[in-house]
């Protein structure tokens, strides 16, 4: 394989990026929706692909498609199911059609910090997770942290009655359908490729997202200003298919594992510092970010939390009593 500058900067080109593997070597696409510079999962995707392409060079090459450039993440599982990829990482909320045990991360207020949900996806539950989707097809390798959600909106949302009869994007999942019901507003679930668009046009009033896709998506330019609620979470799973890892050498499994887990955790330990920088940069773009006083952030709170009820059959009230064990 080339250099990894040389491969990243293919990257961008797309085709040329398929030029980079050399005969022979196993060739692992990774597709992605966000942005590479500054954003957590474009970063960790990038340092992943450059230690692969160094340290299994002869063997594997890795070429990462980030920014929805080849698939979205509603086509990217199909994807990977007919080998067409080999890697992805779509947030936790994307996998509702192979299982429901993710569901306890898109609940509202189910953690108070990522290092919260750090321990909770470090503990044998959260680890338990990674094989749930086994028998359709998937592996979970690793949990990747993005961070906690914000609102937005083309209007001022200080309180929970701001939102009322908003239309707000969401991600596709019933929790978060449910969220923005209980808050009297109306969810349209839609491709992160799409959110920009949306907001600008007026399709949708508002949406929810971390400061690291607010920032790398620019939302804040269609948007009257970001409140700080921390409401939830989006994390990602780097997932592959059963039968690619199965049809891998034990060897370069494994050499392969060891890279990812290491990256991984090298990547998951800075996420503080990614997302500060990406609020920064919101604010140093001369976006409005309101913080709630205690007594605002109640109300979010008391609004939303009474979603927890619905779900409770699919995330079990074991694994919710473990999260606010770990929160406490
Ligand atoms: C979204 O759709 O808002 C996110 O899942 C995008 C991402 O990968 O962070």
């Amino acid at each position: 394989a080339l250099t990894a500058a040389t491969l990243t900067a293919g990257t961008v080109a797309g085709t040329a990026a398929l030029a980079a593997c050399d005969d022979g070597e196993m060739v692992i696409k990774f597709s992605h929706v966000t942005n590479t510079d500054k954003h957590p999962k474009g970063i960790a995707a990038n340092l992943l692909m450059e230690r692969v392409n160094e340290e299994m060079n002869g063997t594997a090459c890795m070429e990462v498609y980030p920014n929805s450039t080849l698939y979205n993440d509603d086509q990217v599982l199909e994807a990977m199911l007919q080998g067409d990829v080999q890697l992805a990482a779509p947030s936790l909320s994307k996998f509702e059609t192979f299982t429901k045990v993710f569901r306890i991360f898109d609940l509202p207020f189910m953690f108070v910090n990522m290092d919260a949900v750090d321990a909770f996806q470090n503990s044998e539950t959260g680890q338990a997770m990674m094989d749930s989707m086994q028998r359709r097809g998937l592996q979970g390798l690793a949990f990747w942290h993005n961070g906690l959600k914000q609102f937005s909106a083309n209007k001022p949302l200080e309180v929970p009655a701001d939102a009322a009869g908003l239309k707000f994007r969401v991600q596709p999942s019933d929790v978060l359908v449910a969220q923005m019901e209980a808050l009297d507003a109306s969810p349209q679930p839609m491709a992160f490729s799409e959110v920009y668009g949306a907001l600008q046009t007026g399709v949708v009033d508002g949406q929810e997202n971390t400061w690291s896709n607010i920032y790398g998506q620019k939302f804040f330019e269609v948007q009257d200003g970001i409140t700080e609620t921390n409401h939830g979470v989006l994390d990602y799973l780097v997932v592959a298919s059963v039968d690619w890892l199965d049809s891998l050498d034990e060897g370069v499994r494994d050499q392969f594992m060891t890279i990812l887990k290491e990256v991984s955790d090298e990547r998951n330990a800075a996420i503080a510092e990614v997302d500060a920088e990406n609020r920064q940069a919101v604010l140093d773009a001369g976006a409005t970010i309101r913080e709630l006083t205690p007594e605002q952030r109640q109300q979010w709170v008391d609004a939303m939390k009474p979603v927890w009820e619905q779900f409770e059959g699919d995330v079990g009230a074991d694994n919710i009593a473990a999260a606010q064990e770990i929160n406490a």
